[in-house]
């Protein structure tokens, strides 16, 4: 990589960094398209995040990404927030313009085209979609599912209360008129289960989504039963380290069809390029190779 002194910058602002795919996948993406500029991952401690936001618009900068744990106060120090990140209640993206910071959520647009581009039968307009888990990925994947206008969500997680906190949550920014939601009509219901009945909601589901830490390396395997899901729903989870969690080789071996989580990772990442760098990326099997052989 040989930089001008017109060379574009952006990067990724987290602590810690180091595990991060961010930069070798706009690396790929730079490099491919020969673009004049660089993205970086940068290491801030969450007491320094403002100065060093501050810092890096000062000096030029086009804007960032910004994962664990500055997501919130992102949304903070931002001078514009989209509707759509204020709803889900963090910022991963922000772009900087003449002076000021524009921040906005692309992990709802991530989940979603990892989907269309993955799912060859979902019909989001009449899916019914079980949710598994109530933190904060939950949270952009439910926004994400009532601005694709699904027509049913059930969420279930462990702790019930916590569930029930969020789609009250979701529910109320809807009734106030507050959301950026479009295509969710304020009839529909966010319908909380109990953990012990995840198994029997599955009947009729059109997608099932897990967004909890299980199945992740490290973590143990979420206890399961999908004899009640129908074959043709699709499965996805949001956790990509694993690539095939056991939750997606259990679908899999039953026949449903499968999307990983590494195609969210990919697809979130493509507004922030387009924004910083001037040009359309797109998300290819050789990108998911390069992605992964790090
Ligand atoms: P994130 O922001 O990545 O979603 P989080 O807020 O820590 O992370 O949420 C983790 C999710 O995994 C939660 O839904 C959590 O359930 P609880 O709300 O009951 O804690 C879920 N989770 C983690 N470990 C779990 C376990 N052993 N069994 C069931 N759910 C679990």
């Amino acid at each position: 990589m040989i930089l001008t002194g017109k060379a574009r910058l952006a990067g990724v602002v987290g602590w810690p960094i180091s595990h991060s795919k961010s930069p070798r996948l706009h690396g790929y993406w730079l490099e491919n398209l020969s673009i004049d500029g660089a993205y970086l991952p940068l290491a801030i401690d969450p007491v320094h995040f403002e100065e060093t936001l501050r810092g890096l618009k000062n000096a030029g900068f086009q804007g960032v990404n910004v994962t664990v744990p500055h997501k919130e106060a992102a949304l903070k120090f931002c001078d514009e927030v989209d509707p759509l990140a204020r709803r889900i209640g963090a910022v991963n993206t922000i772009v900087f313009k003449n002076g000021r910071s524009f921040g906005s959520n692309t992990d709802a647009f991530g989940f979603i085209e990892n989907l269309r581009q993955n799912s060859t039968h979902l019909d989001f307009g009449t899916a019914k979609v079980v949710v598994l888990g109530a933190g904060g990925a939950a949270r952009g994947v439910i926004v994400a599912l009532q601005d694709a206008g699904v027509s049913e969500v059930l969420l279930v997680n462990r702790t019930k209360s916590r569930s029930e906190a969020l789609a009250d949550d979701l529910s109320t920014d809807l009734s106030s008129g507050q959301g950026s939601v479009q295509n969710w009509s304020q009839n529909r219901k966010i319908q909380v289960c109990e953990w012990e009945k995840r198994n029997e909601i599955l009947s009729g589901a059109d997608l099932l989504v897990n967004t909890t830490s299980l199945g992740m390396a490290g973590q143990p395997p979420l206890e399961l039963d999908l004899s009640a899901l129908p074959l043709n729903a699709v499965v996805t989870d949001i956790v990509y380290a694993p690539l095939i969690t056991p939750l997606l080789e259990m679908a899999r071996s039953r026949g449903n069809q499968i999307v990983d989580g590494l195609g969210m990772l990919l697809h979130q990442a493509r507004p922030g390029f387009q924004a910083w760098f001037g040009e359309k990326p797109e998300v290819t099997p050789e990108l998911r190779e390069f992605v992964l052989d790090a």
